[in-house]
């Protein structure tokens, strides 16, 4: 596996970031994903315009231009098999002593990319959907920064796993519903497709943005507003979605079955539909 890190593609083995990278010590960075198909990363200048609102968001500058960091995504893929690739981008504030405060002078950022192969999900949760618990949101208040320091995110999605789910789906003020611990989460209530507003309490998912552009594209009404927490556990469907996990029905919330306990109408329409997405546009662009 070819990763690059500071200007230079190497073995991922080959590979060193000090131990006083910022990242390291303090979480100091942000990062993006992004999803390759037939070799084609999907919406390069959406996912790198939220990069820069992350960037943005710590105030870091960015160390490449669009067409810099174009040049660095085509030669990773060029350089791995699998047609279907994610990537991941990296970025932190560099190699200074230990400190909170910015270093002054700044020091150069550490960027470090890397290709895994992107696979469907599994033809079970897609048949089945999976099952979800709920927490309580105990993250700051700028989710909309896609930021490194994820401790809350892998305490939240392990809590998930220990009670044998896939997902937590999360609860702020015991008021409404925010989004899952690493995907955006829709709710399906007679008939209508309910997301959350994209504000500083979630991150603005480029898969959410697809679901709600299908959605229009076919007739399939819905609402973006905030989803307090009665329509969260009477909802008649619920699913999740990322770049790296698609749409998945939640067929069980905290144990109870959503709706009928399989993937609802809504759910199955919106899956297919994206599926005709992946083909006809993603592969295609
Ligand atoms: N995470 N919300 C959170 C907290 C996420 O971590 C993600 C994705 C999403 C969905 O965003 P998108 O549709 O752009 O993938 C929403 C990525 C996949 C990750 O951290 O690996």
């Amino acid at each position: 596996m070819t990763i690059y890190l500071n200007g230079q593609y190497m073995p991922v083995e080959h590979a060193k970031v000090s131990v006083l990278d910022r990242g390291f010590i303090f979480g100091d960075g942000v990062y993006e994903v992004i999803p390759v198909y037939s070799r084609r990363a999907f919406r390069l200048e959406e996912h790198l315009l939220r990069l820069q609102h992350s960037l943005d968001g710590i105030r870091l500058p960015n160390p490449h231009s669009i067409a810099g960091w174009t040049d660095i995504v085509t030669e990773l893929i060029a350089r791995h098999e699998p047609e279907d690739q994610y990537l991941y981008l990296h970025i932190t504030r560099g190699v200074a002593r230990r400190d909170h405060p910015f270093p002054d002078p700044a020091v150069p950022p550490t960027v470090f990319v890397m290709s895994s192969p992107l696979l469907p999900p599994a033809q079970q949760l897609l048949d089945d959907g999976v099952c979800a618990i709920t927490a309580q949101d105990n993250r700051w208040l700028r989710c909309d920064i896609k930021a490194i320091s994820l401790l809350p995110n892998v305490l939240l999605r392990q809590m998930a796993v220990d009670a044998g789910c896939s997902e937590t789906v999360l609860i702020r003020d015991n008021e409404f519903m925010t989004e899952g611990s690493a995907s955006n989460i829709f709710v399906v209530k007679d008939g209508m497709l309910l997301a959350p507003p994209k504000d500083h309490l979630m991150l603005p998912g480029i898969t959410y943005d697809v679901i709600l552009e299908i959605a229009a594209a076919h007739s399939i009404p819905y609402q973006v507003r905030k989803i307090g927490v009665a329509e969260l556990f009477t909802a008649d469907e619920l699913f999740l979605s990322s770049s790296t996990r698609e749409v998945q029905a939640i067929t069980h919330l905290d144990g109870n079955p959503v709706g009928g306990a399989r993937p609802g109408p809504v759910y199955q329409k919106i899956y297919a539909l994206y599926q005709d997405f992946k083909r006809d546009v993603m592969r295609a662009q």
